[in-house]
This record gives C-alpha cells, structure tokens and sequence, in this order.
C-alpha cells in the first residue's frame, strides 16, 4: 500500500534526488541563498548562469518544503484574481502581473525543451469552473478582465467530468509538470556551474557591515554581498513584520492511479471548498490528483474529514481512481494577494526576500527568481515595483490587515480559555492532542511503544496555543502558522524557538 498517512506526496516516491553535505566551515560566497525549494533553486540556477558563486543553505533537505506537496500545474491562471487585480491595481499592474507569470510558464517550457529534462511537461489549458450563480457571475466578470487585459482564453457551458457547472473560462497555452524531477534537473546544472547546496544547515541569524552574515545554527558563517531569502515563511523578519502581513493556509490533496479516460486540461473551481483536478504520469499509468479543503493553519478541525471531502468527491463527481496518497502542505498569502519580492526592508537593500505565493509559486517562485536575479545584477527591474515588499496599498491591505490581526487576537483569548477534557493516561498509541495533566492542559504524543511526547503548548511566536494536527502529528498555530514536530522543534516559521518540553516523568 503506498498511502503514506505520514504527509507524503508521489513526488517524492518518484523521484531521485541527490544528498548534499551540511556547511562545516565559515566562508564568502558572491550570493547566500537560504532555502532549498523552487524559489531558491530557481534563482541559485539564475545566477549561476550570469557567473556568480552561489552557495544554497538548506534547514533539512532540499525540496522538503512546500515544493514536494504542490499539484504542480505551472500557470497564469491563479483563480478568480484578475478582475480583482484590476479594481485594486489597474490595467496596467494585471497585465505586468499576467506577463511575469506567463513568462515564467514559457521559461519553464522552454528551459525544459532546450535542456531535455526529462519531468513529465505536458501543454495543458487551465480551466475555471463556476457550479453556483455567484460564482458564475465573478467568473463573467474575470472573463471581461482577460478581455480587457488581452488574456487568450475560451469559455464552455460543460466540464468532461459529472460535476454540473454554470461555466468555464479556460486559459489556453499553460502547462504542468512533476516539480522534483524538473527541479533535481536544475540541481545538477546548479553544481555543473559552480553553485555549492548544503543541507542540514539551517540559518538562524542575519547581520550587515560590508559583507552580510548569515549565521548558522552550528555556528559557521556564510559572508556574500546579497542575500536571498527563499524559505516560504521568511526565517528573518528584519522588522518587516511579516507575520501581520502574510497568512498561512493548508490545502489537502489525494492522488492515485486513474483508470477512467483522460479529457486533458487542470481544472480548478471557483465555489467553495475549493476543487483542484490535473492528470499526471503515475509511474507509466495515468494518475489523478485531486485538491483542496483549504483553511488558515491551525483552524482546520479534524484533519481526515478534509482527506474523506476529497476521495468522496473524486469518486462521486469525477470517476474511477485508486486513490492512494494523500498529503497537505501550507503556503503564504500576502494581504493584498501579490506576491512580496525585493528587498526585505528599506534599510536592508541587499537582504531579498520572495514569499506569498497564495499556492501559485511554480510561476510566482520563478519569476520572482527572475526578478531577485535582475535585481543583484542591478538590470532595472520597473515593472516588480508592485511586489516589493514594502509597498503599502490602502486597499485592501488595511482591511485584510485588520482582520487578520483580529483574528489572531481572537486564536491568542481562544487558546487560553480551553482546557483539555482527556487525561494523559487515556491517550492510546500513535494518538496526540491536548491533554490533562498535573492540574493544567499540556500537549502530549504517544508512540507506538507507549513513550510519551509532551510539549506546552505556547507558541513561542508570540503565545498562541497550539492545535493538534492529526494527520501529521504535528503542533499548529492558529495565529500565524507556526507548527512544530512531536518533540517540539520548528516545522514551520515564524516562530524560531521549539516549543518547550515536559518531562512528564519528572515535572510535576
Ligand atoms: C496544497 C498546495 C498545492 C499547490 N499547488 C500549486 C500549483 O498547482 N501550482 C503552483 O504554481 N503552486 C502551487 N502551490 C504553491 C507552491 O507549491 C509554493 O508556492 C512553492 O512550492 C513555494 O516554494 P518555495 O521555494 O518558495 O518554498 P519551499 O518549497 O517551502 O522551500 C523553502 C525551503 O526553505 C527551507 N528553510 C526554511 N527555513 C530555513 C532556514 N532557517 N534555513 C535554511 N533553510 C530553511 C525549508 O526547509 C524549505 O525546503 C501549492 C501549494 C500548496 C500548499
Ligand atoms: S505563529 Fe505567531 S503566535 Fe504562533
């Protein structure tokens, strides 16, 4: 059986990716890149190829983090968000925004043509679905903004699947691919070219003189001219206060073996919950995956109802599929749904960051490489103004921003009041959650051999109380996104410190 309930994607069961050395030595380099996903290998990739050395530190393995659990369709088309980017920005902003991920579409194309990579690359349309009234009529007027932004597209009145709908708009020339084997690819051109990838070497810290400092949790230093900050949840906030500016969301998704006949195309509804449809190479059979569910970290309820939403769906309104891998992952959502790229503060010019993809960073993880490399060559790079992370946009931003303060605010009064109504001694194996113990609420695992795991549930972000994520035994925080493993070490920024341990042998 290859269900892996552990969060495990086919991606990694299907892929062959090399090891790499942890740093064991302080030295220079032209360009710290502190990250190992498709943000980071993309731009490593960059500018290598413009001569630069380039040094990629990784906390854990490379292509461990949001990369390996994507669905992979590499598109323009990000949801219902361009008529909204008209209102918000103008015509002039959608379109540049279009541009850069449709080049970034066609620079993955034509990178994979001219190289011969072989990662499952196939030309797909993308369509978008409207099953309900409102949906259909926002999808109307996203059909007016492609028309007003010169977007190629086609409608239809019908999916090739039994899930009614009011409508599509279908994105023509878009694409899809398996992101590991793309991306071990370029992993090997990265050290072909010179480029040095460490992993198991997490940076903890950053500081600025001449050179820029980026200190490792061992304690060796990298020293280079600019750093790029490609880690999703940025590990170094520089006062930036991204933490107020960026959501976490999770989405689950089911994959598996197709046996029905592929229609082609990626499918994406506009309704809630969300649906995600692609077809993919299954190990030589064709496979399905499915997507979806999504909600702000920590603030999901029971992880394997989402999984049960999704297989029910497939089987009732798509067809036979042998679905066996299911997974979840987060991404990052800015408050007014661009991306943030450049400069992490003014007062940082050299410390870039790329973040808030809102689970679109195949195309906005590359172009923003593109960008952050235009940017250290010091090309001109007008048109990525709108991304730079210090922008401040009064609409919508403040309201998003105020809402999602309040929202944290809310988890932080929330958390406290609860209390565990289970003891400890009623946990089973291979069973967590919040429990009572010695008078007060704690988190505690149990593994498979009885020993306990038991952590306070604080988030030492800023004291949100974590929640128990079931489907990958995990903390989750509610405020911000923080999640931690059994032992309480960080997951996931931004909290930088493991939640602390309870001895509960000892600390009574
Ligand atoms: C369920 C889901 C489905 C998605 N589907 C799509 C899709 O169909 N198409 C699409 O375009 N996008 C999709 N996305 C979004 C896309 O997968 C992400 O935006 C993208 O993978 C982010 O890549 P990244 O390189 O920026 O981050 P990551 O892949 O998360 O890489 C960051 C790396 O930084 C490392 N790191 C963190 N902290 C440190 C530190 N202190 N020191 C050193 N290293 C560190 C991490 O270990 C990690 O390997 C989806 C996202 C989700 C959640
Ligand atoms: S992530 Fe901010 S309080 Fe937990």
């Amino acid at each position: 059986m290859e269900t892996n309930h552990e969060r495990e994607a086919y991606w990694r069961d299907s892929a062959k990716i090399k090891d790499f050395p942890a740093l064991d030595e302080s030295r220079q380099t032209d360009v710290t890149v502190v990250g190992g996903g498709i943000t980071g290998l993309t731009t490593a990739y960059l500018l290598s190829q413009k001569g630069l050395r380039v040094t990629v530190i990784e906390a854990s393995e490379i292509l461990s983090g949001t990369t390996r659990y994507t669905t992979a369709k590499v598109t323009a088309q990000h949801g219902v968000i361009y008529d909204e980017l008209i209102e918000h920005f103008g015509i002039e902003k959608a379109r540049q925004f279009f541009d850069h991920n449709q080049q970034a579409v066609d620079w993955i194309r034509q990178t994979v043509q001219q190289k011969g990579w072989d990662c499952d690359f196939e030309d797909h349309e993308a369509w978008l679905y409207a099953s309900s009234t409102p949906s259909l009529n926002k999808l109307l007027d996203e059909q007016k903004a492609y028309e007003k932004l010169d977007i190629p597209f086609r409608t239809a009145s019908t999916l090739p699947f039994d899930i009614p709908i009011k409508g599509a708009l279908i994105m023509k020339n878009q694409a899809q691919f398996h992101p590991l084997k793309y991306l071990a690819h370029m992993t090997e051109e990265i050290i072909s070219m010179g480029g040095q990838i460490h992993e198991h070497t997490k940076a903890v810290d950053i500081k600025e003189d001449d050179d820029i400092q980026v200190e490792m949790e061992s304690g060796h230093v990298l020293s280079s001219q600019h750093v790029v900050i490609a880690t999703s949840y940025p590990f170094w906030d520089a006062a930036g206060l991204y933490f107020a500016r960026l959501e976490v969301e999770r989405s689950y998704i089911v994959s598996g073996v197709w046996t029905g006949e592929d229609p082609g195309g990626m499918y994406l509804s506009v309704d809630s919950p969300s649906r995600s449809i692609r077809f993919y190479d299954h190990d030589g059979k064709r496979g399905i995956m499915v997507g979806g569910d999504g909600h702000k970290t920590g603030q999901g309820g029971e992880h394997h109802q989402h999984i049960e939403n999704l297989k029910e769906f497939t089987h009732a309104q798509i067809g036979p599929a042998d679905l066996t891998y299911e997974w979840s992952a987060q991404d990052n959502i800015t408050l007014d749904k661009l991306p943030y790229i450049g400069s992490i503060t003014n007062r940082h010019p050299r410390v870039l960051v790329a973040t808030g993809f809102r689970k679109w960073g195949m195309t906005q993880g590359t172009m923003a490489a593109q960008i952050m490399t235009d940017q250290i060559l010091g090309v001109s790079t007008e048109s990525a103004e709108m991304y730079e992370p210090s922008r401040f946009k009064a609409n919508p931003s403040i309201k998003q921003g105020a809402k999602l303060n309040a929202d944290t605010a809310f988890e932080l009064v929330k958390g406290k009041l609860e209390s565990a109504s289970v003891d400890l001694e009623q946990l089973s194996p291979g069973k967590g959650g919040s429990v009572k113990w010695n008078g007060k609420t704690i988190g505690a695992y149990r593994d498979e051999t009885g020993k306990v795991l038991a952590v306070d549930l604080t988030c030492t972000h800023m004291g949100c109380e974590c929640n128990w994520n079931e489907s990958e035994n995990s903390w989750d925080c509610p405020c911000h996104g923080s999640r931690f493993a059994v032992d309480g070490e960080v997951l996931n920024g931004p909290a930088l410190k493991p939640l602390k341990v309870i001895d509960t042998e000892k600390d009574r």
